[in-house]
């Protein structure tokens, strides 16, 4: 299992210019991140703070405006075609192709970067196995439920081994049992395969239990809190909460953040 190369985040710039009314929107102003291999990660913020921009900087569908996001010692939009198979995404539309199987969904991105077609099979129907769909490889997309295929489109992006799985909003418009069960699937399959693992969701329960770290970013993807979840005993739940959504309104850091934070790192020193 190889291990995933770092993210580096510096002074990050993304500024859009909208076709309608010709103004500039900044998605994403300085911006400064550092993720280290087999981090899980949350982002939380509010709508249209620049998350999903975040996202499609990541991927290498949009080039920085300024600033840079360098994974190991490559970038995303210039070193496109290094990237292929490596970074792998789960969004809150599946994005299935409707004319394919699951089975022919899920073995997509294999196929792009021209894997032996056994290879491609048998890795396909392996995960979609592991995720509960090992009766269902040759049903078509109209034909699962909205969690099925859900879990078509992680198998999908488990196939390829990814270095670094990215997922918006993944599970937010399932029914809370269904999510919750995906959720950790999914974060229990990452762990598993050693890939860093970045989650963007509007669910502050689900943010915590996800583990490692909750970024909270404010307009134009401002960083207003890093939290490393582990400094919180399970018992503080709950102003953890409050505290992240205290920030989230007022689109300042709580101070109840700074403060427990600061405590857990003292003790550890000692
Ligand atoms: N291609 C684009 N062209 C113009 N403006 C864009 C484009 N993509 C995003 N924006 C703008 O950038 C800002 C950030 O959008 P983004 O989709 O990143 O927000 P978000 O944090 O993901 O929001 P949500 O939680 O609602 O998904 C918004 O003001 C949006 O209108
Ligand atoms: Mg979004």
């Amino acid at each position: 299992m190889s291990v995933p190369p770092p993210i580096d985040v510096r002074g990050l710039r993304k500024v859009f210019w909208q076709t309608t009314t010709g103004q500039a929107v900044i998605a994403i102003d300085q911006l400064d991140l550092t993720i280290a291999p087999r981090e899980v990660l949350a982002i939380v913020g509010q709508t249209g703070c620049g998350k999903s921009t975040f996202f499609d900087l990541m991927i290498g569908l949009e080039a920085p405006t300024e600033g840079s996001i360098r994974i190991g010692d490559k970038y995303p939009h210039a070193d496109f075609d290094h990237f292929r198979g490596k970074i792998a995404t789960v969004f809150q539309q599946d994005r299935l192709l409707p004319w394919r199987s699951a089975l022919d969904n899920a073995k997509l991105p294999l196929e792009l970067i021209g894997m032996d077609e056994d290879e491609q099979r048998k890795r396909a129907l392996t995960w979609l196995k592991r995720l509960g769909l090992g009766q269902f490889t040759n049903a078509y997309p109209h034909e699962l439920s909205g969690g099925m295929r859900q879990r078509v489109a992680i198998a999908r992006a488990f196939v390829v081994q990814p270095d670094i799985l990215l997922a918006d909003e993944a599970f937010g418009h399932l029914d809370e049992v269904t999510a919750a069960e995906l959720r950790e699937t999914f974060l229990a399959l990452a762990r598993e395969c050693g890939s860093t693992a970045i989650l963007i969701t509007h669910q502050l329960e689900e943010a915590i239990s996800v583990g490692d770290r909750i970024v909270v970013f404010g307009k134009s993807a401002k960083l207003l809190a890093d939290i490393h979840v582990a400094q919180w005993p399970k018992s503080k739940y709950a102003l953890l909460r409050e505290a992240i959504q205290f920030t989230l309104q007022n689109n300042r850091l709580d101070p109840r953040l700074k403060r427990i934070g600061a405590k857990a790192k003292r003790k550890k020193k000692r």
